[in-house]
């Protein structure tokens, strides 16, 4: 059964027009079929905020769980409709921070990786519509059958976290598996208009992107780490377990995450039973750099680095990926031969 948020709870933008409608912008009582991914310490209350003025969807990157860092991004992104997505083992982890993020009165709750089933219980029982991003139909069914309102579909082109399988193929068995009344969301990948009109086409009601919001004006980070983003190619990442196993992160063994290839990935990413019996030492030689130092430090990032040529606003990425998907939809019709 699907729960619709009225549409009044979201604050429109009188001066965004849609072009775009899907059942993903009507359960959301949004403009645009557009995401941003709760991206771990980059998409903060500002980004978010950003993108909901913009007409689509802002998530605050719960992350691994840090609850004073939460209230200070929800704090940050005022009276805008934003939601927050978690790293669900690690949230399962500590009691009482679903509950706490919750009173947040956050507009929707995202869980990844893991068992997301006992907090789609709570947050429905709170009234907040959930997602649940998945890597494979097994994951789809689960999230099904906790009657999750939005299933997100990750292709393994995607930044940071996730599984080995690409978008094309996974959107549509999931849409398939699902049938045709629930809410999808495509992520993966996807960083323009181009994206968007291919993941409606293969089953998706919206997307959710990552990688092109990490190259935004108003994403928390470096202008280093901002100007790597767009010098660095798809070409250039990696699915690695190299910077968990550093940064002693309990992942579970069948995640790993997307990111930029730099000295320090290439020296142990085909070395990491090595890596992990030194583990210690490197994370020693990984915290003394500086932070700004993306030979060592891991820059996250998806395939679609090969689609980002310019640090943009929040708003100006999702009008031009809403145009350029609308004109595509319209003047593709022109292939048709009768
Ligand atoms: C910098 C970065 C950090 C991320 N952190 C999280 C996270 O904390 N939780 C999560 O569910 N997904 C996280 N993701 C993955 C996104 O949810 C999403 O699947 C991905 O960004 C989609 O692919 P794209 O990067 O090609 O747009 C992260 C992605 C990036 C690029």
């Amino acid at each position: 059964m699907v729960c619709y948020i009225g549409v009044n709870e979201i604050l429109r933008n009188e001066d965004v027009e849609q072009k775009l409608q899907t059942r993903l912008t009507e359960m959301l009582g949004i403009e645009h079929p557009i995401l941003l991914a709760p991206m771990d310490l980059v998409s903060g209350g500002k980004l978010a905020a950003a993108v909901t003025s913009a007409g689509g969807l802002g998530l605050i990157g719960g992350g691994y769980g840090n609850l004073d860092w939460m209230n200070t991004e929800f704090e940050e992104a005022g009276n805008q409709a934003v939601g927050v997505g978690f790293i669900t083992w690690s949230l399962l982890q500590q009691p009482g921070l679903l509950e706490q993020t919750l009173k947040l009165n956050p507009k929707v709750l995202m869980l990844s990786f893991g068992d997301g089933t006992e907090a789609v219980e709570k947050a429905k029982e709170a009234g907040v519509p959930t997602l649940w991003q998945v890597q494979r139909l097994e994951q789809a069914k689960a999230a099904i059958a906790a009657g999750v309102d939005i299933i997100v579909v990750q292709g393994q082109e995607g930044g940071g976290h996730g599984m080995d399988r690409g978008l094309t193929a996974l959107l549509p068995a999931v849409r398939d598996l699902a049938g045709p009344e629930q809410v999808i969301v495509a992520a993966g990948g996807i960083a323009d208009g181009r994206g968007l009109a291919a993941a409606l086409m293969l089953g998706a009601d919206g997307v959710m992107m990552g990688t092109r919001f990490w190259a935004s004006k108003e994403a928390i980070g470096s202008e280093k780490a901002k100007q790597l983003l767009v010098e660095t190619k798809g070409d250039d990442t990696v699915r690695s377990k190299v910077f968990d196993v550093t940064r002693g992160l309990d992942w579970p063994w069948h995640f790993t995450g997307r990111v930029v290839s730099n000295d320090f990935a290439k020296k142990w990413h085909s070395e990491i039973e090595a890596l992990k019996q030194d583990a210690e030492n490197q994370r020693a030689v990984y915290e003394a750099s500086d932070p700004n130092d993306y030979a060592t430090r891991v820059l996250i990032a998806g395939e679609a680095l090969d689609l980002i040529d310019t640090i943009e606003s929040a708003e100006q990425i999702v009008e031009k990926t809403v145009s350029q998907a609308a004109e595509l939809l319209k003047s593709s019709a022109g292939a048709l031969v009768a």
